[in-house]
């Protein structure tokens, strides 16, 4: 009877382990990401639409979501392989089709190391509760403190605070000590077996041959930034999971960045990206890796 008991909890814990694993990944893509498995909104709109199908000849759910009663049916969650956005979760709606609403309740946070802060310079308790935020903006939610926050978004880990400005012999040293953070990244990935063949192969020259050392960490730093869509330009979108995450460590990063997109278009191409990194821009040349997958979706 113990047993039985505990069954629903544990679903319950592995949804809530799974919502978490989600941002978990999110927040360290930048060591975990194998670009080829990274879901895009498109691939989960795609998802959805398949999972009505598989739905359609199911038993509708009881609407409290806790599943499984005595029944031996394994009842399939419409919501089991939907992905929603940041900030939102999915709910099963009246007509029992997935839904992504806006997180109803951030987890507490009571550690600071959490708090991020918005590109309003405030301070949030965590990036759910700025993803909630943004979420309930767009959807017109009387809970949206103001239109400003439509657009409200991570600029960076930690609690916002003074940061003290990248002076000219700081920006001079940056681009070196940004190549040999991309190399040691890249042998990094590689000693933990998690790039594909075809970066690994990238990384055993950069090992090899030193006057690729660097220029291969950049490319293949280039083509992972590059994935959403890949289209061979890095917008600052993209740059998210370098400059986020280490800007309250490296202040100067979010200027050196800025400096790597030279004609102040938004976007970094690999020929900018190789200047900016004080890189011989004939070495640098387009070696992603083709995405292979049938249809992107695009
Ligand atoms: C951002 O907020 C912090 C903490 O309140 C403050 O010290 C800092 O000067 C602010 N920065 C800007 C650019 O306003
Ligand atoms: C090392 O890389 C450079 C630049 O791509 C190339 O010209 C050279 O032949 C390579 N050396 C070896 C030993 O592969």
């Amino acid at each position: 009877m113990k047993y039985l008991h505990a069954v629903p909890v544990l679903l319950l814990l592995l949804v809530v382990t799974d919502t978490y694993a989600t941002e978990k990944t999110k927040k360290h893509k930048k060591y975990r990401r194998k670009p080829a498995s990274a879901p895009n909104p498109v691939e989960n709109e795609v998802k959805i639409e398949e999972d009505d199908e598989k739905a359609a000849g199911m038993p509708p759910l009881a609407a409290g979501g806790d599943i499984v009663e005595d029944s031996k049916v394994p009842l399939i969650d419409p919501c089991l392989e939907v992905h929603c956005g940041a900030g939102r979760v999915c709910q099963v709606d009246e007509t029992g089709e997935p839904d992504c609403v806006c997180i109803p309740n951030c987890p507490v946070e009571t550690e600071s190391r959490r708090k991020v802060c918005s590109n309003h310079n405030e301070t949030w308790t965590s990036d759910c509760a700025i993803y909630q935020q943004r979420c309930l903006c767009d959807k017109g939610d009387d809970k949206c403190k103001g239109p400003q926050y439509k657009h409200v978004h991570i600029e960076y880990y930690g609690e916002c605070r003074d940061m003290p400005e990248c002076t000219k012999e700081e920006m001079a040293d940056f681009p070196r000590r940004m190549r040999d953070w991309l190399f040691n990244i890249m042998r990094d990935l590689a000693d933990r077996q998690e790039l594909t063949p075809h970066y690994l192969n990238l990384e055993r020259e950069a090992e090899s041959n030193m006057t690729r050392r660097w220029t291969n960490a950049a490319i293949w730093k280039f083509c992972e930034l590059d994935g959403h869509p890949p289209d061979r330009s890095v917008s600052r979108h993209e740059l998210f999971p370098i400059r986020a995450p280490l800007m309250s460590l490296e202040h100067c990063i979010a200027p050196f960045l800025d400096s790597c997109d030279i004609d102040d278009n938004h976007r970094i191409t690999i020929k900018e990206w190789a200047k900016c990194l004080e890189l011989q821009e004939d070495e640098i040349e387009d070696r992603c890796e083709e995405i292979t997958e049938p249809d992107e979706g695009e």
